[in-house]
C-alpha cells in the first residue's frame, strides 16, 4: 500500500527576505530585515537603525529572486513541486505599513509570480509575515507592542486575500510565531528596535519585567491579528485554508529524573502549545497562566479579545522541524547549538556543521504528539540541513549528507503517517540556496538548487542543479516511494 496519500503537497519553501532581493524596487519600502547585517556562526548578526554606507546588508540582493522568479519556479516545476510555499514582503504591497492604499506594483510582482506557479500546476502556500515587517511601523508605533499594528496587519491581509483570491488556497499568518516567547523574537518577529545598534538576537541576563511584558503583549497582539486575519479570509473565499505556523520544539528529558521529565514537559508546552492552542484551540492553554506568572507578566487583555480568538482559529497546523535537543535541570551538562532552541547535547545524536542536532524519529515523536493534541491536518514547512556544499572535481555539487538527512526524515513521515497522523503536504527548507535567517550567511546552504554568491556578496548569482534536484524529483515523482 501505498505509504503517501494521493495528492501529498510535496514542495519546498522560502522567504521573501531570505531571496528577492530587490529592496527597493517599485516602490517597495524598509522591512526590519533590510537593517540586519551579514554575520557568520562567530560573528553575530547586526540591527543598524539607519542604513550604513559601505555595510554588507543580505536581504538587499539576496538571491535576487526578485529578477529570477521564471527561472526558479520553471526549476521547482522541472523537479515536480506539488506547492511551493513563499512570503509576501509586507512592504512591497504597504511600503511604510500605515498607508491606506496599497502600491499596485508590488502587487502585480506576485500577481506574476502566482500566475506563473498556476501555469506551472504548483499550489501556493502563502505565508503572510515571514520575518519582516515596514521598519517603519516599529519606529512610529513599536511594532507588535501597539494595538494599532493589529489593524495594519489586518488591512494587508485584506488586501492580499482580496487581490489573490481564486490564486491562493493555502495561507500562514506568521512565521515561526512562537518565537515572540524569546529574545530572539523581539526584532525578528515582533518588531521591537532594539535600544541601540548592534546583535538583537541572544539573551539578555539584564532583560527586565517590563522587557517581557512588551514581549508577551506584542504576541497576544499577533494572535488577535492572526485570528481576525483567518475570519476575513474565510469571508472573503470559504475555500481558503488558513494555517498557523510554528517553530517545531522537541526537547526530550535528559535523564529519567522525575526533574528532567518536568522540565522537559514544560519545555514542549510552552514551546508549541502556548501558540498552538490559542491558535488551534481560541484559548490559552491551561499551563500559559503559570508562565506569565513566573515571568512577572500580565497581559493587556481588552473586552473582545477572547471572542476573536475563539472565532479565528486556524484549518491546519503547520511547523519547520530541524533537530531536537535534550533538556537538563543539571547545570554542568553540556549545551548543543541550535537555531532557535538549544539544550544539553544528545549523547545519541549527530550534529550539522552548525552543531544543529539532527533527529529524524523527533519528528515521528513530535508529529504524533501535535496530532493527537489538535486533531486537524499538519504540514512541514521546513525541514533541511544547512551545510557546506563544495563543487566537486568534476565539477557537480555531490550533496549525499543533505539526500541522507531529507531520506530519514521522509522515512519517519511515512512511519507517523501509518501512526494516524493526517500529514498533508512537506516543503523543505530553502529548496534553492538562501541567505541564512539566523547567521546572515550565503555558505550555510539548505538548497537543491547551488546558487553562486558568497557570504561578502561576491558571485554571479547563476543557479545549478545539485545531486538532492534529482533525487528529490525521483521522490515525488513516485510519491515518496523510492527514497533510495
Ligand atoms: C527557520 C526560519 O527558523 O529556520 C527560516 O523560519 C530560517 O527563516 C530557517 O532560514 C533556517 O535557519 P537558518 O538560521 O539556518 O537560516
Amino acid at each position: 500500500m501505498a505509504r503517501f496519500p494521493e495528492g501529498f503537497l510535496w514542495g519546498g519553501a522560502t522567504a521573501a527576505n531570505q531571496c528577492e532581493g530587490g529592496w527597493q524596487a517599485e516602490g517597495k519600502g524598509d522591512s526590519t530585515s533590510d537593517h540586519l547585517t551579514g554575520g557568520t556562526v562567530s560573528t553575530p548578526r547586526r540591527y543598524t537603525h539607519d542604513i550604513e554606507e559601505g555595510t554588507y546588508y543580505p536581504s538587499h540582493e539576496a538571491i535576487d529572486m526578485y529578477g529570477h522568479y521564471k527561472e526558479d519556479i520553471d526549476l521547482f516545476a522541472e523537479m515536480g513541486f506539488k506547492c511551493y510555499r513563499f512570503s509576501i514582503s509586507w512592504t512591497r504591497i504597504f511600503p511604510k505599513g500605515d498607508e491606506t492604499d496599497p502600491n499596485r506594483a508590488g502587487i502585480e510582482y506576485y500577481r506574476g509570480i502566482l500566475q506563473h506557479m498556476k501555469d506551472k500546476g504548483i499550489e501556493p502556500v502563502v505565508t503572510i509575515s515571514h520575518y519582516e515587517m515596514p521598519f517603519h511601523l516599529c519606529d512610529a508605533y513599536g511594532g507588535w507592542t501597539n494595538r494599532k499594528t493589529i489593524d495594519f496587519y489586518v488591512r494587508y491581509a485584506t488586501t492580499l486575500f482580496t487581490e489573490f483570491k481564486g490564486l491562493v488556497k493555502y495561507w500562514l499568518t506568521f512565521n515561526e510565531i512562537n518565537c515572540g516567547l524569546m529574545k530572539f523574537g523581539d526584532y525578528m518577529s515582533l518588531g521591537i528596535l532594539p535600544k541601540e545598534d548592534g546583535p538583537t538576537m541572544f539573551h539578555d541576563p539584564n532583560e527586565t519585567v517590563e522587557d517581557r511584558t512588551k514581549r508577551f503583549c506584542a504576541l497576544h497582539h499577533q494572535f488577535l491579528a492572526s485570528a481576525k486575519a483567518v475570519q476575513v479570509a474565510h469571508a472573503i473565499d470559504p475555500a481558503n485554508k488558513v494555517g498557523c505556523m510554528i517553530a517545531g520544539n522537541m526537547p526530550y528529558a535528559y535523564t529519567c529524573n522525575p526533574d528532567d521529565q518536568l522540565a522537559a514537559q514544560r519545555a514542549f508546552y510552552q514551546g508549541n502549545y502556548y501558540c498552538g492552542d490559542v491558535q488551534v484551540r481560541g484559548e490559552y492553554a491551561p499551563f500559559a497562566g503559570r508562565i506569565l506568572k513566573e515571568a512577572g507578566v500580565t497581559l493587556d487583555w481588552e473586552p473582545g479579545d477572547a471572542e476573536t480568538l475563539k472565532a479565528g482559529t486556524v484549518d491546519f497546523y503547520t511547523f519547520s522541524y530541524y533537530m531536537s535537543s535534550c533538556v537538563s535541570t543539571d547545570p554542568e551538562a553540556t549545551k548543543a547549538a541550535g537555531n532557535i532552541f538549544s539544550g544539553v547535547k544528545n549523547p545519541y545524536l549527530e550534529a550539522s556543521d552548525w552543531g544543529w542536532q539532527i533527529d529524524p524519529k523527533g519528528l515521528r515523536y513530535y508529529l504524533n504528539d501535535v496530532y493527537n493534541r489538535y486533531r486537524i491536518p499538519l504540514m512541514i514547512v521546513e525541514n533541511g540541513l544547512g551545510a557546506v556544499d563544495e563543487r566537486a572535481e568534476d565539477g557537480g555539487f555531490h550533496d549525499s549528507y543533505r539526500i541522507d538527512y531529507m531520506r530519514k526524515h521522509i522515512e519517519q513521515m511515512a512511519e507517523a503517517i501509518e501512526d494516524g497522523v493526517d500529514l498533508i503536504g512537506y516543503t523543505p527548507w530553502g529548496c534553492i540556496d538562501l541567505v541564512s535567517a539566523s547567521t546572515g550567511e550565503m555558505k550555510k546552504r539548505y538548497g537543491f538548487i547551488y546558487v553562486d554568491k558568497d557570504n561578502d556578496g561576491n558571485g554571479d548569482l547563476h543557479r545549478e542543479r545539485k545531486d538532492s534536484f534529482a533525487w528529490y524529483q525521483k521522490v515525488i515523482a513516485t510519491n515518496g516511494e523510492d527514497l533510495d
